[in-house]
């Protein structure tokens, strides 16, 4: 295989159109650890290893594309949520972020809860043994049938979004002779994303009940009459990748008047406060996170804080951290195809996959990091856009990266940071199947979930 330069594509800063990146770093072959799970480094041959197996290997096993996910990676960081939220609060997985039936029982087995969002989850969250109680199910809209499916199986909470599910899910709790343990969604006009938040009329959405004009008030009255449903607490979401914890602070906020509200109203004080999940990863070396004990001592202290000052009980806290947790224990491992350098522009790097894998860039604009995986190497850096093989041009995997100048097609690279939301919004584009997801530990690898075949698609195919 060449391993020659490609004489027409932009190897500098010299040649630099417009982008998100930054300038090119000073060592290609350098794994930065704020997006690389710290398992993940390279072996005497400059291929780059993950739970001590090289990429190599993996790929000759399993094939590529490959999500490949660090099973002690996902534990710790489960089990640093659990530790800093402490037994006083509760932490429910969101498994809309990634979820498989091994990753049940990891969380099962780290003591974290999980937030399923349809019946698909749910069914995936019990079929691993999951105990009820400690699943919330979530949903703008969730069906007849996944309600009854819900109650039915003894779910710990489910979470109201909208006057009409309030009725719903008290007929059919009380149809089935029981009480269903709810929450209520509510919009607190609060609108966070990575370092920003919006205080001021977001609830133009499709999530949740607003608290202006009075309409949270409204439900939490309708809710406390209903006989099928007993009301633990208030829900509130307000974003994702989120670094800025102000946002929190003006939700928690809001939240806490509306429960001051309803004492006064009603003489209830609802034991329990969701303020949803959203925390920030690094997808690229220019992110902060923040870690989960600093975000579990400020969440906690803006809460008691604000109900102190209400003179309220402080209820018991919890959170639903998803991307937090599965994001940064997961790479993507790609083959390259080919390599097209545009004069003066970028070069095209053409992968196996696409946004069929991964469709958070062309939906969010987001933006990932790249590493040569295969092999270590010195030539000069080249930018690039790391394309998929989808016949559509906004297939981009990472917009805007530097690669060795010597790239070539059969290199393996890899994407960091796929963990969350990019095998659970995987589609069929173009009828390409569904990468599996591996996940390693200990020296060896196993697949969690496994690669579609044409099989699948056609079974499904009955015309
Ligand atoms: C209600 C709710 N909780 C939790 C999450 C998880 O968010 P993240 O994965 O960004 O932590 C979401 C994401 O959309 C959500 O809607």
């Amino acid at each position: 295989m060449s391993r020659s330069a490609h004489p027409a594509g932009p190897r500098h800063a010299d040649v630099l159109p417009e982008g998100h990146y930054s300038a090119p770093p000073t060592d290609l072959n350098a794994l930065d650890s704020k997006v690389w799970a710290e398992t993940v480094t390279r072996d005497t041959d400059g291929v780059l290893t993950v739970g001590g197996i090289d990429v190599k290997r993996l790929a000759e096993e399993y094939g590529t594309p490959a999500y490949v996910l660090d099973e002690d990676d996902f534990r710790a960081r489960a089990r640093a949520w659990r530790t800093a939220f402490g037994s006083d609060a509760d932490v429910f997985y969101a498994g809309k972020a990634f979820l498989s039936r091994a990753v049940v029982r990891w969380l099962d087995e780290e003591g974290l809860n999980l937030d399923v969002c349809s019946g698909g989850e749910l069914a995936t969250a019990l079929s691993a043994g999951m105990s009820p109680d400690r699943i919330a199910f979530h949903g703008n809209n969730k069906s007849v049938a996944e309600i009854r499916r819900a109650v039915e199986a003894g779910v710990g909470r489910i979470v109201l979004d909208s006057f009409q599910e309030i009725v719903r899910v008290a007929h059919i709790a009380q149809e089935l002779g029981t009480r269903q343990r709810v929450q209520i969604r509510i919009t607190v006009g609060v609108e966070a994303h990575t370092h920003e938040f919006i205080a001021t009329a977001h609830e133009d959405q499709k999530f949740g009940i607003p608290l202006a004009g009075g309409q949270a008030a409204e439900a939490v009255r309708r809710a406390l009459k209903l006989d099928g449903l007993e009301l633990i607490g208030i829900h509130s979401h307000i974003g994702s990748q989120i670094f800025d914890m102000s946002g929190f602070e003006v939700a928690a906020h809001r939240v806490v008047g509306l429960l001051k509200d309803i004492r006064d109203e009603h003489g209830v004080e609802l034991p329990e406060i969701d303020l949803g999940g959203g925390l920030g990863i690094a997808y690229t070396s220019d992110d902060d996170p923040r870690e989960p004990h600093e975000i579990a001592k400020a969440l906690t202290e803006i809460v008691t804080r604000e109900c102190e000052a209400a003179r309220l009980t402080t209820p018991r806290i919890s959170v639903e951290p998803g991307r937090a947790i599965v994001g940064p224990t997961a790479f993507t491992l790609y083959e390259v195809g080919t390599v097209k350098p545009l004069d003066g522009l970028r070069t095209y790097v053409s992968v196996d996959g696409g946004m069929s894998d991964n469709i958070r860039t062309a939906l969010y604009d987001a933006e990932y990091s790249v590493s040569l995986a295969s092999r270590v190497s010195d030539a000069e850096p080249m930018l690039c856009r790391v394309v998929g093989k989808h016949c559509e041009s906004g297939d981009i995997v990472v917009k805007d990266a530097f690669l060795p100048g010597d790239l070539a097609p059969g290199d393996l690279i890899a994407v960091p940071a796929t963990g969350a939301y990019c095998r659970s919004m995987a589609s069929n584009y173009n009828h390409v199947l569904r990468p599996p997801v591996v996940a390693v530990r200990d020296g060896e690898a196993r697949v969690i979930v496994r690669r579609e075949t044409e099989e699948d698609l056609l079974r499904l195919d009955v015309g």
